[in-house]
């Protein structure tokens, strides 16, 4: 079977609605505008039920099928938010903000969620209950978390979980995922190192800051590979260093350096950090220096349920897209990584064809792709909950 003949139907429709998006983006928690016009169009579809300011301005739709003896509930999540990049795309529906665009497709993200609610609000062809869930703040800002702290699991009794973000690259029609991790957590440090400063012809009456501090950039290269297994899947990027001196004969009292930790697996991520702390504090000693580190959690691994993403390919399947399931994870990281630390489910990669990529500033989400999405939605609601 091809992709479900409502959405060829709906296609403009949804496509309008995506370029509105486009042309209007707001970022992180500020999206009150698009969580608007999704809250409306929820409510014109006859949704069961439409609550928003569930993570500050994310909203919650309530689909309940034709029958639930089932009790099941499946969750499906777009995110709603754009990024402070300004748009050269050139396209006649371009952001009207300077310096704010959809440069990640969550525009096409929640445009392709909305049509699906629209498509199971009329049919209802399912057994339990649908939630979509639109949150807000992907981009940095863990909108997922504030969603579940806002108790959204528990609130509708979620079972199961799923999203979808646009490939770059990946054919328009298909599907890559995998078991397991998905994408990389994102951890970053701070490290602020003292030393004494002093002359630069006279390095032995001072504690050389800049040295203890390059000295620990190149130990933290040693994380990987001599105390996190070599095919462990960690990147550690030193981004940020400096010293308060501006003079090449001054020895300064103080380095900083930035860096960020990415991990496939969630164990590693723990040993990470705590290598980090040792190499940093010991090796400043080790000089007679001092290390402070401020290490900063930031999202979580992306860990996929092997049943969920089995369910998912067979419904992408089902409506004639090609799926890869067992595709290469990705180091970029996302916070639909929170929601699947509460339940079971699957993230997904849909083709986006030939575009440039995400956060670029040429880049923008297909049209072309949305029937698939929708149709992968929509068919998996109704896999996962059939109707008797
Ligand atoms: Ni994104």
């Amino acid at each position: 079977m091809p992709i479900k003949n409502r959405f060829a139907e709906l296609l403009p429709e949804i496509t309008e609605w995506r370029r509105d998006m486009h042309e209007n983006p707001e970022l992180m928690y500020e999206v009150h505008r698009t969580a608007g016009l999704v809250a409306d169009r929820l409510r014109a579809f006859g949704c069961d039920e439409v609550v928003e300011g569930i993570g500050r301005t994310g909203v919650v739709g309530v689909i309940k099928g034709k029958a639930n003896g089932s009790g099941r509930v499946v969750g499906l999540r777009a995110d709603m938010d754009a990024l402070p990049i300004h748009e050269q795309t050139g396209l006649d529906y371009a952001s009207k903000t300077p310096g704010k665009m959809h440069a990640c497709g969550h525009d096409g993200h929640t445009a392709m969620l909305l049509g699906a609610a629209k498509y199971m609000a009329e049919t209802r062809n399912f057994d339990g209950t649908l939630v979509l869930i639109f949150q807000p703040a992907e981009e940095g800002g863990a909108g997922a978390k504030a969603m579940i702290d806002d108790g959204l699991m528990d609130r509708w009794g979620i079972d199961e979980v799923y999203g979808v973000h646009n490939g770059p690259g990946i054919p328009v029609g298909e599907i890559m995922t995998c078991p397991g991790p998905l994408q990389a957590s994102s951890d970053e440090f701070e490290i602020i190192v003292t030393g004494k400063g002093g002359h630069a012809a006279e390095p032995h009456k001072a504690v050389d800051t800049t040295l203890a501090a390059a000295q620990i950039v190149v130990t933290l290269h040693t994380i990987v590979s001599r105390n996190i297994d070599p095919l462990g899947r960690v990147v550690l990027t030193v981004g940020v260093f400096e010293t308060d001196s501006n003079a090449s004969n001054i020895i300064p009292d103080k380095a900083r350096m930035e860096g960020t930790v990415r991990c496939l697996e969630p164990e590693a991520r723990a040993l990470a950090e705590e290598r980090v702390r040792r190499v940093a504090e010991d090796t400043a000693a080790a000089f007679g220096a001092k290390a402070e580190v401020i290490w900063t959690p930031g999202y979580p691994v992306t860990v996929n349920d092997a049943t969920s993403v089995e369910y998912a390919a067979e419904a992408a399947r089902a409506v004639g897209m090609k799926v890869d399931a067992t595709a290469n994870p990705i180091m970029p990281s996302e916070d639909f990584s929170y929601m699947l630390e509460e339940r079971p489910g699957a993230y997904l990669f849909l083709g986006n064809g030939d575009s440039a990529q995400c956060h670029h500033p040429e880049y923008n989400f297909n049209d072309e792709a949305i029937p698939y999405g929708c149709s992968f939605f929509a068919e998996l609601v109704e896999r996962r909950m059939p109707a008797a």
